[in-house]
């Protein structure tokens, strides 16, 4: 099948999680793997935000594995409590980081990169994996994407076979 994303004329945040929520459910929809869940999500918010770096880590024993990711290439690796992913992962809440400096073990992936989001996707009750978005701005994300990113995640966490 074959999927295109439809982008509306805006720049308004609100409007362009509106927009991707639908085809958020289409892609997912009918598609139990999730990898390539992941993947085609990193895809879509990539193409609609152009931020730097748009990504998973997948929890696997005692530390976060890199997965299907969007943007330069990143560390592999993150312990529990760790950076930014893992201290989300550890408190099981979203972090919202307006200035990577200013974040005591922000782990440096790249340093175009300023501000940052690390959403975990929690499933009965334990964290499965956590997105991460990293943008060249500072001060990128706010409660707009702390509202819609956890929708997707929940897409996928309920319509994917791990
Ligand atoms: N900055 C993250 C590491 C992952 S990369 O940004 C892709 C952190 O502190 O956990």
């Amino acid at each position: 099948m074959t999927h295109h994303l439809s982008r509306p004329e805006t720049n308004d945040k609100t409007d362009l999680y509106l927009s991707l929520l639908p085809q958020t459910e289409a892609l997912i929809r009918g598609e139990e793997d999730l990898i390539a869940n992941m993947a085609n999500l990193t895809a879509l918010l990539k193409e609609t935000f152009q931020y730097l770096w748009i990504g998973f880590y997948l929890v696997k024993g005692n530390e976060l594995v890199l997965g299907p990711f969007q943007g330069p290439v990143a560390c592999t690796r993150i312990a529990y409590g760790k950076g930014v992913c893992g201290k989300s992962w550890e408190k099981e809440e979203i972090i919202i980081v307006p200035d990577v400096n200013q974040f005591p073990g922000h782990i440096v992936c790249s340093t175009e990169s300023q501000s940052e989001i690390v959403v975990p996707g929690i499933h009965h009750g334990k964290v499965k994996f956590v997105l991460d978005m990293d943008s060249r701005k500072l001060d990128e994300f706010d409660d707009t994407d702390a509202h819609y990113l956890p929708m997707m995640i929940e897409y996928i966490l309920q319509h994917s076979k791990s």
